[in-house]
């Protein structure tokens, strides 16, 4: 069964951006308080040096961080916590990326636990998951999916909301991207997934697709069954971009 969700157009900066790259959000502010774009919600995870300026700009932009620290508060040196980048206007964060699980050695268990603390500070968290193409050729994709929304996802209490992100590793940043029907398959089994899990709730999680998602390709790909928006890293750093992106829902 597919659900009509609100699509989350979400942009993922990772360590790009200074101060005066706050001016491709004033563009995205004024396109999408002139309701000249398709009907979504709109997000984007700058590095944290940006997040309360970009916040402050326009409630049309939601923001949020790209990772976070699992305690609240205490002698963690150079970490944030979840309750910190909620005060500096994040809504959401990412947890679990393909980069901080291959550069900082983050196993489902940590990737879980800062999930939890997202939601345990009143955001949502984007829980990542995909497979090394290695794994895509052995026909273990699914499998490994299912192995990491198994350790990373943790229990919901009451209204809690999460977002899954559907990101093969070997598509990121490389222009590739699977075939419309593996992302299909893949689609429907973490759907699949979030029902066995969550029951009637999980047909309302919303499952992203990220991997070199582009203007060309965006309306293939965000037509196709529970893809309910995309993360997307290189092209949501220029506005006009992300427009494009934007522009081809619904159209
Ligand atoms: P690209 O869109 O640059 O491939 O990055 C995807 C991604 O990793 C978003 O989190």
């Amino acid at each position: 069964m597919t659900h009509k969700l609100t699509p989350l157009i979400a942009g993922n900066w990772k360590m790009n951006g200074l101060v005066n790259e706050l001016s491709q959000i004033e563009t995205l502010c004024d396109a999408l308080k002139n309701k000249t774009t398709p009907e979504c919600d709109v997000l984007i995870c700058p590095p944290v040096t940006l997040l309360s300026q970009m916040s402050a700009m326009c409630s049309e932009v939601l923001t949020g961080a790209q990772d976070c620290h699992v305690a609240t508060s205490g002698a963690h040196t150079g970490d944030i916590s979840a309750q910190m980048l909620a005060d500096a206007g994040a809504s959401y964060i990412i947890v679990g990326h393909s980069e901080r699980r291959a550069d900082h050695h983050e196993t489902d268990g940590l990737v879980n636990a800062k999930a939890k603390s997202a939601l345990d500070a009143g955001l949502v968290p984007i829980i990542c998951v995909g497979e090394t193409h290695a794994e895509r050729l052995g026909a273990l994709a699914i499998t490994v999916v299912e192995q990491q929304l198994n350790g990373s996802v943790p229990d919901l209490e009451g209204r809690q909301v999460i977002v899954i992100a559907y990101e093969p590793v070997w598509a990121i940043g490389t222009g590739l991207v699977p075939d419309e029907n593996d992302i299909k398959t893949m689609h429907a089994a973490i759907r699949e997934w979030l029902i066995n899990r969550f029951g009637d709730n999980g047909i309302a999680v919303r499952i992203l697709y990220g991997g070199s998602l582009k203007p060309s390709n965006a309306k293939e790909i965000l037509t196709i069954p529970h893809v309910n928006g995309g993360l997307i890293g290189g092209a949501s750093l220029k506005a006009d971009d992300l427009l494009g992106i934007i522009n081809t829902i619904g159209a």
